[in-house]
């Protein structure tokens, strides 16, 4: 296996990690492990380029220090990435993976991202204690997408108290893209609390389930971003909030779990001159996370751990928004400012 450090300025550690053997190609990002060890998933996606892989852990890698820090935990930011069809993936892969992230000697925690199960997790644990979201054990914390759909829906009722005058879902439609781990469980959600639904997949087969389940509405992939509806919640891919779908989309809130919606901060810019309201997806999904770093950190009482890092995120989430509707401001700005100010390097900097 060969593992080449890469320099990128803005991030501290960043190695590509190759095994012949095994076909593995990824990289791994620690973007700051100021506020404690790097941790975020590890992500396996069919990749353009290698250059795409590397801009995608990067990216992501820099959204896992918001998201810690917004989360008030004792951790940094980090993320993995492996290229290649996840349904091609192998036991041999994932393994070099699992050594590559041991020689951080736990300056770096994984878990699972798209592409990964908890099942994917035991495997590297055979190689690097330094995983989380694991099936089994004293502090393991399983799949981390119930909680993620949980923060996601908390937020959404934060905004939509805001944007449609009543924290009450029932009678509005949700626009969901992506009915993967998190999406369905928050389309349940959504549902449970007489909302209606309309979404799309890439998988025809999750949508038409979806369609039977919840009595949503399908629509194709490339349509999600035009229909009409009072909420969208991007819960598949990031970069979908581009400065022209922020010219076009017809929602009043956006509050999803998708990393990294926002193409750019102009794109978030144009949703607040146009009146939609976007809640930071950092804060938003940042359930997940809790989750994991329960095992991380090895709490007791993890149930009660989340329960009370989700009430701080709903309640930073209302905090976000008053103050970007007091400044008139997107509330992505004022959701970067507030973070920051708990990185000790970019506070003191800012
Ligand atoms: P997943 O891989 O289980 O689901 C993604 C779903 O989106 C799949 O059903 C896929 O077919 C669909 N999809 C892909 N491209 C699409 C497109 N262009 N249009 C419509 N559907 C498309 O992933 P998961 O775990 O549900 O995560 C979803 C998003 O949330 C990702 O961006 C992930 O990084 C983020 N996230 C996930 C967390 C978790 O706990 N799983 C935590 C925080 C963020």
């Amino acid at each position: 296996m060969q593992i080449d450090a890469l320099s990128v300025p803005g991030h501290e550690t960043v190695l590509r990690v190759a095994d012949a053997a095994s076909g593995l190609t990824g990289f791994i990002a620690l973007h700051s492990t100021a506020r404690g060890p790097a941790a975020g998933g590890l992500r396996m996606r069919r990749y353009a380029d290698e250059g795409a892989a590397l801009a995608d852990v990067l990216a992501l890698s820099r959204g896992m220090t918001l998201k810690t820090a917004a989360a008030d935990l004792p951790l940094g930011g980090g993320k993995a990435v492996i290229m290649g069809d996840p349904a091609r993936k192998t036991e041999a892969q994932l393994r070099a993976m699992g050594r590559a992230i041991e020689t951080l000697g736990g300056r770096y925690w994984t878990a699972e991202d798209m592409g990964m199960s908890p099942a994917d997790m035991a495997i590297l644990r055979q190689e690097t204690e330094f995983v989380a979201g694991l099936p089994d054990g004293p502090f393991a914390s399983g799949d981390p997408s119930p909680r993620t759909a949980r923060g996601v829906f908390y937020a959404m009722r934060v905004a939509a108290e805001r944007a449609l005058g009543s924290r009450v879902l029932t009678g509005q439609r949700v626009a969901l893209q992506g009915l993967g781990h998190v999406g369905w469980h928050l389309a349940k959600l959504v549902r449970a609390a007489g909302a209606d639904l309309v979404v799309a997949d890439a998988d025809p087969a999750r949508a038409a389930q979806a369609a039977q389940t919840f009595g949503a509405e399908v629509v194709a992939p490339d349509d999600i971003l035009s229909v009409s509806a009072d909420i969208l919640a991007p819960c598949a891919i990031g970069g979908v909030l581009t400065p022209e779908a922020a010219r076009t989309l017809d929602v009043a809130v956006v509050c999803g779990a998708a990393n990294n919606q926002l193409a750019s901060d102009a794109a978030g810019d144009a949703l607040h001159a146009r009146g939609i309201l976007y809640v930071p997806d950092y804060v938003a999904n940042g359930g997940g996370i809790v989750n994991v770093a329960a095992e991380i950190l090895r709490i007791p009482d993890r149930a009660h751990f989340v329960t009370e890092k989700l009430a701080a995120l709903e309640a930073m989430t209302g905090r976000i928004l008053a103050r970007a509707a007091a400044e008139d401001v997107g509330p992505h700005r004022v959701a970067d400012r507030i973070v920051s100010a708990r990185l000790p390097l970019e506070g003191a900097a800012a």
